[in-house]
């Protein structure tokens, strides 16, 4: 296999530009540096080609500027670009009538637009708190929310994530995901364990630390993302969304990383047979231009005009980006993903059974992760065996990020081939193999 020599001249040169003026907080993976893409292609400034099976963290959900959503925000970008939130623009209603739409609830929705994933979180928080009128929220150990003070709070994957950066939002406690590839609580027999997490919930918070009715929302990825691509078992949500009903608890899923139909569903909740109150998305809706939504149900979103706004929410070329990314995921690529995804899951699965590094495969449709580990019986984390796949891919032509300590997340576009699929995981292979006699 072709090795490539990187970074390329041009590469380095505008590393060492980013270097004197960017800050140096951006958690940059390895140096790629990109000149166009295509679909699931990209190159870099000095023609190197490359699958990528990271999608700028799950972002070009239609692939690298699809066609039609190009034409879209040219269209928009002759017509106005921006308008402000203080009035009323037809593609802004058209989103929301689509969000509205195939909202993962049958009450129907109204919509909050934002900029961003970690806006549209502190959206929910806020709107939990009001329509609530309770101070209290619950979050997970691994959970990524954003980096903005309300949602960092929630953020529970790296505690480089807080440090130096408190005090943080008062009325947010942790308890473990349901990870069931290890498990941090011990289930009573028989029981999912799912439903053993719910039971920590209610035996140990909402006993020791919270009173029910002090406790506005839960806050829960349904399928966590940054903490390592961890599906929970099926017990989880019914278990999860019955002890929120019992107690005037609002259920607020994040669907930043999951949702979009990257998961095979429009949302992954819809995977796990349950309604929740609040949606948080952004990432793939909008096929990487800045959007996001909170989508909630109508009897929820009651905060009054002038509680709560934005300058650019409803932006005209976000909001065309939006809907064409909607219309082609609808036309194409759920239906490619929830294909395409299980062949995917299904040969990583074979390459699984012939190195014992890799621990765990799992996910649904295009959010798949592999979790690398020291040996198969004590599942310890080998996050630098995963780092060295993560580079020895990205020199083979195959862009890849971590997640978790020690997992590769694989998550293309949703327009990604059984033929990229497969050239890519040969790549995969190569590097797992080269990292394991490193
Ligand atoms: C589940 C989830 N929520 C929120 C965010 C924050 O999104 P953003 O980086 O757009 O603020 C992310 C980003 O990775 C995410 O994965």
């Amino acid at each position: 296999m072709k090795v490539l020599n990187l970074p390329g001249p041009k590469a380095e040169a505008l590393i060492k530009r980013d270097k004197a003026v960017i800050s140096p907080s951006y958690p940059r993976a390895y140096p790629f540096v990109m000149d166009h893409g295509k679909g699931s292609e990209v190159w870099d400034v000095d023609g190197n080609r490359f699958l990528d099976f990271a999608a700028g963290i799950a972002v070009a959900a239609t692939g690298h500027s699809h066609p039609a959503v190009v034409k879209a925000i040219q269209e928009q970008a002759e017509k106005f670009l921006h308008i402000s939130s203080d009035f009323y623009h037809e593609v802004w209603i058209n989103v929301a009538e689509k969000l509205a739409a195939i909202a993962p609830f049958k009450e129907e929705a109204l919509c909050f637009m934002t900029n961003s994933g970690t806006e549209s979180v502190e959206g929910a928080i806020k709107l939990a708190r009001y329509h609530s009128g309770r101070d209290n929220f619950i979050g997970f150990l691994g959970g990524f929310h954003g980096r903005t003070i309300g949602a960092v709070t929630f953020t529970a994957s790296k505690y480089k994530y807080h440090q130096g950066f408190g005090p943080l939002m008062n009325g947010v406690t942790h308890v473990p995901f349901p990870d069931p590839y290890r498990p941090l609580l011990q289930s009573l027999p028989g029981e999912d364990y799912g439903e053993t997490v719910v039971r920590y919930i209610e035996e140990q918070i909402l006993d020791k630390i919270y009173s029910p009715d002090s406790v506005a929302g839960i806050l829960v990825e349904p399928i966590q993302g940054e903490g390592g691509y961890v599906v929970p078992p099926p017990g989880f949500f019914p278990a999860l969304r019955k002890l929120c009903d019992q107690h005037g608890i609002l259920l607020i899923v994040d669907e930043v990383q999951a949702g979009m139909g990257r998961t095979g569903k429009w949302w992954s909740i819809e995977n796990f047979g349950v309604e929740p109150d609040i949606v948080t998305s952004a990432k793939g809706i909008a096929s990487g231009i800045p959007f996001g939504a909170v989508i909630a149900r109508k009897s929820i979103m009651t905060w009054p005009k002038g509680t709560h706004g934005n300058t650019y929410g409803g932006n005209p070329i976000s909001c065309v980006a939006a809907a064409a990314t909607i219309d082609q995921i609808e036309k194409h690529y759920l239906a490619n993903t929830i294909e395409t995804g299980a062949y995917t899951l299904q040969k990583l699965k074979e390459i699984q059974s012939r190195h014992p590094c890799m621990g765990d495969v799992r996910g649904m449709g295009f959010m798949i992760g592999v979790d690398f580990v020291e040996d198969r019986d004590s599942k310890k984390p080998a996050d630098e065996l995963r780092n060295r796949v993560e580079r020895l891919a990205f020199e083979r032509g195959l862009l890849l990020l971590g997640c978790g300590k020690s997992v590769i997340r694989i998550s293309p576009p949703l327009c990604t081939t059984k033929e990229q699929i497969d050239e890519g995981l040969n790549i995969f292979e190569e590097a797992v193999s080269l990292a394991e006699n490193e």
